[in-house]
């Protein structure tokens, strides 16, 4: 039996931000499944070696001139999946008028650029980030969205931007709250090269394999089995094959839905490091830092809805699979 899940037969999708961590996937699976991803991207955190499945268009997200030149080229392309933005959270705290700018302004000249070139439906990536403080687990995509950090309040404005285009304008979406992304593509061709790197799998790799000094946990005294946050780890081919699973909803006709990208299973800090250690072979010491302010102690999707809404179940999440793919990733030569 193929483990295809449509047949894109040809058709062309625009992937913005495409050269990036998971738009490199998306691109990876588009292709997989008969399609043809376009990339639009400025590389300013994404990588040319990452553009691999489809035609590269060097655009700025920002830039309404540009984006209407690049698509003139595509005039079939009706779908958009929108992933360019600026995502490290620090960044964000200090630079927010460069976050508002890049994530905000990016989406708005979009949504515009699209509507100028016809094109009717858009994938948005969102986050788990939206939601903020709650104590509601697993997460409901009907829980209020209290944003904490600049990130996530950068992306909830989009969420409503683009809530209001579909009241005004028709334009269709979909907006998938990812949670926590990882791991990498089973080639080992392709995987997470974010500089600076903040997310706990890549860091702890990367330290086991001696590139970096030793590990921080912020926080190993909160009220979980083992004292240490616990997140929702969800493969990058998983989100991936969301996105497929997407464009066949909108094929069979669905309008608009915000839905979580997660697996609903929890995992904690020092889960993650023991599931490095055995599979490595390399101890992984580490530190115990202070809690970082804003950081939950425990968040995890309730998943019931991508299910019913997309049609999606992840099926590459298993903890060990998530590791050993990032393992081979990062233990392969440096990329240029
Ligand atoms: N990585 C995660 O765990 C995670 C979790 C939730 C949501 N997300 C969302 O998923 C998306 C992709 O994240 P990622 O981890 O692949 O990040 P990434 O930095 O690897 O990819 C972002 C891509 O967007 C491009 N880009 C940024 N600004 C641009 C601009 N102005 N014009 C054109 N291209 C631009 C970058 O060059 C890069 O290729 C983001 O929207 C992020 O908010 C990621």
């Amino acid at each position: 039996m193929s483990n295809k899940r449509t047949n894109l037969n040809g058709r062309d999708f625009i992937v913005v931000g495409g050269a990036g961590y998971i738009g490199s996937h998306v691109c990876k699976v588009i292709s997989e499944h008969g399609g043809r991803p376009i990339t639009f991207d400025n590389l300013s955190t994404g990588h040319a070696h990452a553009v691999k499945w489809g035609p590269f268009e060097n655009v700025d997200v920002r830039h309404g001139a540009n984006l209407d030149a690049a698509f003139a080229k595509y005039p079939e392309a009706k779908i958009v999946i929108h992933l360019a933005s600026s995502i490290e959270v620090g960044i964000g705290e200090k630079h927010p008028a460069e976050f508002y700018d890049n994530n905000v302004t990016g989406a708005l000249a979009l949504l515009n650029a699209m509507r100028r070139a016809e094109a009717t439906h858009v994938v948005f990536s969102s986050t788990c980030a939206t939601y903020g403080e709650t104590e509601n687990m697993p997460l409901l995509e009907t829980e209020p969205q209290n944003p904490v950090s600049t990130y996530g309040k950068t992306k909830l404005a989009i969420e409503h931007m683009i809530q209001s285009f579909h009241t005004a304008y028709g334009l269709n979406y979909v907006t998938l709250r990812y949670f926590n992304a990882c791991g990498a593509d089973a080639s080992g061709d392709i995987g997470e090269e974010h500089d600076p790197e903040t997310h706990l799998i890549p860091l702890a790799i990367t330290s086991a394999l001696g590139q970096r000094g030793k590990m921080k946990i912020f926080g190993t005294n909160y009220d979980t089995p083992d004292g240490t946050c616990i997140r929702d780890y969800i493969h990058v081919s998983d989100i991936a094959l969301a996105h497929i699973d997407t464009i066949a909803a909108f094929d069979r006709g669905l309008d608009t839905a915000e839905v979580n990208i997660g697996t609903g299973i929890g995992v904690s800090n020092l889960e993650i490091l023991k599931t490095i250690e055995k599979i490595s072979g390399r101890p992984l010491p580490y530190i115990s830092a202070p809690r970082r302010a804003g950081d939950l102690s425990k968040l995890y999707a309730d998943p019931r809805k991508a299910k019913i809404t997309i049609g999606f179940s992840p099926k590459h999440s298993d903890l060990r699979n998530i590791i050993q793919t990032a393992w081979n990733f990062h233990s392969k030569a440096p990329r240029n």
